[in-house]
């Protein structure tokens, strides 16, 4: 695991100094679809995260945003889940908030995340079993046992207005139960912030599953819960996630259960 962890760090530090030294720099801006942006840096990004990784684990898999699956050598049952530059839209706004997510699976679970946000130096590390890190101190989830005195984070889809998971409702019905719930555009950061202790909870519908993978292993480490909206396992392909610090996640299940057919 030495090994693994030290490679995903050099990755993720190399992207993210790529990233802080482009902001406001962007060459090109493509449309994946309405609203849904992708530009040179993310490419740029994730490909010095693949030859980073591959030049110590050549026969390793990836799940990569831009570059999508490759199938590694029989020999390697290990995953890397990449997303390259989460937070493009603010990326490419100039807006400070935007981070590297690694995440490592092996037989299907998920041993290692490491989220870097390069603007504000903070790596955030977690492997399964052995607790998780924010520039090499511990960190844990917060205290708070109630909603009404909980500050939130959630996020919503690109085409917002047009999915049936567009979020709205729980947006109004949580907003109205607690200090606030913020929207910050950084999935993966969202999550780190929960397992830091700044936010009590973070929910979204519609991620991918390189926006959850490392983020969702550093909140669990960190003493935190996730799972789905209803209280059931995490599925990353289908993206509907919840984490919080556990002790409000119950609350949190409630009241996203309350919203108009739980959109
Ligand atoms: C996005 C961010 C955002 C979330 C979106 C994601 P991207 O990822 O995580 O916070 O609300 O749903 O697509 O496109 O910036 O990597
Ligand atoms: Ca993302
Ligand atoms: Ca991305």
């Amino acid at each position: 695991m030495e090994k693994i962890e030290k490679v995903a760090r050099e990755a993720a530090l190399r992207a993210g100094e790529l990233q802080k030294s482009r902001v406001g720099k962007v060459k090109s801006l493509d449309y994946k679809s309405a609203f849904n942006i992708v530009t040179d840096v993310d490419k740029a990004s994730e490909a010095l995260i693949i030859e980073t990784i591959k030049a110590s684990f050549p026969n390793d898999a990836f799940l990569a945003e831009e570059s999508g699956a490759e199938s590694g050598k029989q020999e390697s049952a290990r995953r890397w889940i990449i997303d390259p530059l989460d937070g493009t839209t603010n990326f490419a706004h100039s807006y400070p908030f935007f981070c590297v997510s690694i995440g490592v699976e092996e037989k299907g679970e998920m041993v290692l995340g490491v989220v870097y946000n390069a603007i504000a130096s903070e790596i955030f590390v977690a492997s399964q079993g052995q607790g998780a890190t924010l520039n090499g101190e511990k960190i844990a989830v917060s205290n708070r046992t109630t909603l009404d005195t909980s500050l939130l984070a959630t996020g919503f889809p690109p085409d917002t207005l047009k999915s049936v998971h567009h979020n709205m409702d729980s947006f109004r019905t949580i907003t109205n139960m607690c200090h606030g719930v913020r929207r910050d555009g950084s999935a993966a950061l969202d999550l780190c912030f929960v397992a830091s202790g700044r936010l009590d909870g973070f929910w979204e519908r519609k991620l991918a599953p390189w926006d959850v993978a490392a983020g969702s292993l550093i909140v669990r480490e960190a003493g935190g819960k996730v799972t789905n909206l209803e209280d059931g396992p995490l599925d990353m392909t289908s993206g509907h996630i919840l984490a919080t610090n556990g002790k409000i996640h119950e609350e949190v299940v409630k009241a996203l259960a309350l919203s108009t057919a739980a959109k």
